[in-house]
């Protein structure tokens, strides 16, 4: 069922409020009036500047109102004819106002069994509590294939181009337009005739282009450069294992073949041992956008604001995917959510919004979540089901050592140097892999600081002593974590 069919269902079963939620209220106003299952009905906007304005139909059953205020419009329409579907714009500015809360609900009542109905169009699904029982609420989704194509269709038919576009380009065009609101897509194909008067590849690039600034306005989302390949990580075998088998899995073949869209990672272990480069070499395996999602930065101030913030970051990584989205440290954001102290309301929602979007989402978003405070995370987010695979990541077996000293070694001595990776190995047990890259710096500056001579294992043996490990003083929590994920976790690290 589309959406108009889901409206027009919901009407006939006598609903008369519905909060429509979208940004784009032009193009909802528009498929209402082409679409042929309301061509019977009157259909009326309103808004606070203009008041009311027949779309379909007239409007001479109504009174002309002084000035657009959002009570007399409410009583106007209790009296207005039967059959009109009124769509309203600007309300969700009113919704602190009891007196017009009050009014809503009393006519949800009175509209009843009148084929009247009122659509509430707003930017945000915000409703307030005590209109979530009479209001029911919908999201009006992005435009689909079919309609940008329509859109794209009737740009060139109206302008003068030097040659029209193939059929590959356009539908390489529209597809890459998908997620997008109809607004901006009609500007850009705009823009790219007015400068070009052509549609080429180049076009392609513009969208691209054009949704990379849609994120840099965003202040949650984080467009993340990727240098990091697969071979940037030393150890982890069995996580690049698991990762390395899917990095096909986004592909129209895999689709095609009928494989499901992973979901997501949760990558829990203990600090400096490579969780946040997993992250970024796996965009890097599988040739895709990275986006870095700040949780924290999801918090607002205002009631309902925080899960608008999130549900439009959301909406976002779904307009640039198939992309990765990445979620560091992950109970920053989430710790409190199921206990009782400070904003444990919002949280909780944030983490409510956040787990129904995982159950249901349909686009391809790979979340990879990462974190070393299991005792801050809710249990629910670890439950089965919610992420494909939970990787628990330890500190580094001795032969993980030696692989991480060979990757850091050969990236600033790039012509292969002999270094007994053993002997470096045995030398740094309990070591993390972010701490044996400190100590190679270390003991460069060292031999640099000595008449800048070359380093040597001897130099980088005697910095081993300089740096304590965290393994030292976080002994307890470390072993607790390890005791935690033995039967919850998979190991990311090599047998
Ligand atoms: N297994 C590894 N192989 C190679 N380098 C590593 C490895 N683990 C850590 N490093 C080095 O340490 C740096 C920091 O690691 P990273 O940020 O991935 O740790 P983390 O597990 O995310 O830690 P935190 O829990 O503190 O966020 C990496 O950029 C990398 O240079
Ligand atoms: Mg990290």
């Amino acid at each position: 069922m589309n959406f108009l069919e889901h409206l027009n269902v919901i009407m006939r079963s006598n609903h008369s409020l519905i909060n429509v939620v979208t940004y784009e209220e032009t193009r909802l106003i528009t498929m209402l009036a082409e679409s042929s299952l309301f061509k019977d009905k009157n259909i009326i906007q309103w808004d606070l500047a203009n008041g009311f304005k027949a779309i379909q139909g007239n409007i001479s059953q109504l009174k002309k109102l002084e000035r657009p205020d959002p009570l007399l419009c409410l009583r106007e329409i209790e009296k207005s004819k039967v059959g009109t579907i009124f769509v309203l714009r600007d309300f969700h500015y009113h919704y602190r106002e009891s007196i017009i809360i009050r009014a809503i609900r009393n006519l949800n009542y009175e509209l009843q069994f009148t084929k009247k109905c009122i659509i509430i169009v707003t930017p945000m699904a915000s409703l307030p509590m005590e209109l979530r029982e009479d209001v029911l609420q919908l999201e009006l989704p992005l435009p689909t294939y079919e309609e940008i194509e329509k859109q794209l269709e009737s740009i060139i038919a109206t302008t003068s181009l030097h040659r029209p576009p193939t059929p590959q380009l356009k539908e390489k065009l529209v597809e890459s337009t998908l997620g997008m609101s109809l607004e901006s897509i009609k500007t850009m194909f705009a823009q790219v005739i007015i400068t070009h008067n052509v549609i080429d590849e180049r076009a392609i690039e513009i969208v691209l282009e054009e949704k990379r600034s849609i994120i840099q306005k965003g202040e949650i989302l984080e467009f993340f450069p990727v240098r990091e390949a697969l071979n940037d990580i030393g150890g982890l075998d069995n996580l690049k294992k698991w990762l390395r088998k899917r990095s096909k899995v986004f592909t129209r073949k895999a689709k095609d073949y009928g494989l499901p869209s992973p979901k997501g990672i949760l990558i829990i272990g203990i600090q400096g041992t490579g969780k946040s480069l997993a992250a970024k070499a796996t965009a890097g395996l599988w040739k895709l956008p990275l986006l870095r999602m700040d949780l924290g930065k999801v918090f607002g101030s205002l009631l309902g604001e925080s899960e608008e913030n999130l549900r439009n970051a959301i909406r976002l990584a779904e307009t640039i995917s198939p992309c990765i989205l990445w979620i560091d440290e992950l109970e920053k954001a989430f710790a409190g959510s199921s206990g009782s102290a400070g904003d444990s309301g919002t949280s909780a929602r944030i983490l409510g919004t956040f787990l129904t979007w995982m159950q249901e989402k349909s686009k391809p978003v790979f979340i990879i979540a990462t974190g070393n405070d299991i005792t801050l995370l809710p249990p629910e987010l670890m439950r089965k089901g919610r992420f494909d695979e939970i990787f628990f990541v330890d500190l580094p077996s001795a032969s993980e050592r030696e692989a991480i000293f060979k990757v850091h070694l050969e990236k600033v001595r790039p012509v292969i140097r002999q270094f007994n990776l053993q002997k470096l190995s045995a030398a740094t047990d309990k070591y993390s892999g972010a701490e044996i890259e400190q100590i190679i710096f270390d003991a460069m500056f060292s031999a640099f600081d000595d008449n800048q001579r070359e380093f040597t294992e001897e130099d980088i043996i005697a910095s081993v002593k300089e740096i304590i490990p965290i393994s030292r003083f976080m002994k307890e929590r470390i072993e607790g974590l390890r005791q935690w994920a033995v039967s919850r976790t998979r190991k990311a690290n090599s047998e």
